[in-house]
């Protein structure tokens, strides 16, 4: 059994549309421990987003592995990737992925509905509890178009921490707020990481937050660097 929640070995990743050939991620390896928090950072464009993705099994390596849990999780069917990343992940992306439709109090009921099959009378109270854990409240009922920037990236947070997932993966999960809510939002989430025994890996712009993870891992043009 390997120690880590996430390992990554030996990760490439190439788009090739036919047009264009774009090698964004070369020889990656990387492992987090549970309930360890490590920060990423580097410039736009270096890869970030494209690893975070390869590693929550939202997007296939062209090579190398990932193991969630021990367990070889790339080279998985969508369905049970789906599964496995329901169980174990929770995901913030870099722009926020809410279901339009849905209120906030329904969007961060949904993972705790498709991980317990449970009904959402059955999970209310816990996707409510999380959602004045982020400071809203008194935005339950609203729907994505109807809250700011800020409030937006927040409900993302609350739908990622519902589940207790061992490893929260979060692209620039303060990006969009100013700087008395980052701050806040990054306190909460140091909370709910202790409360809930939770690994992040978080790619973010904000040197403040990256330096008080246990680690900080730099990218540039898809490698680490010193
Ligand atoms: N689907 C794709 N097809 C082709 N190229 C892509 C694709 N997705 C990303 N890229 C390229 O890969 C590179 C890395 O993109 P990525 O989104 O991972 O950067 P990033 O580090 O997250 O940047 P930012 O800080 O601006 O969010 C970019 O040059 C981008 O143009
Ligand atoms: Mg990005």
């Amino acid at each position: 059994m390997s120690n880590f929640v996430l390992e990554a070995r030996h990760i490439n990743k190439t788009f090739n549309d036919g047009k264009n050939h774009v090698e964004v991620i070369q020889d990656l390896s990387l492992g987090v421990k549970p309930g360890e928090f490590v920060s990423i950072v580097g410039s736009s464009g270096s890869g970030k987003s494209t690893l975070l993705h390869v590693l929550g099994g939202l997007d296939c390596p062209t090579s190398g592995e990932v193991y969630l849990q021990g367990k070889r999780f790339d080279t998985l069917g969508e369905a049970e990737r789906g599964f496995l990343r329901n169980q174990h992940l929770g995901f913030v992306y870099q722009f926020h992925h809410l279901l339009p439709e849905f209120t906030a109090l329904e969007n961060v009921a949904m993972p705790l509905m498709l991980r317990q099959g449970s009904h959402f009378k059955q999970v209310k109270q816990q996707a409510e509890y999380l959602l004045e854990r982020v400071g809203l409240s008194h935005r339950l009922s609203h729907q994505p178009g109807e809250l700011s920037g800020g409030e937006r990236q927040r409900v993302a947070m609350a739908r990622a921490l519902v589940a207790k997932p061992a490893l929260m993966l979060a692209d620039e999960p303060t990006g969009n707020l100013d700087r008395k809510t980052a701050v806040k939002i990054f306190e909460l989430l140091t909370d709910l990481r202790q409360e809930f025994n939770m690994a992040m890996l978080i790619v973010t712009h904000d040197e403040e937050l990256a330096k008080s993870a246990d680690s900080i891992l730099h990218m540039q043009d898809g490698v680490w660097v010193d």
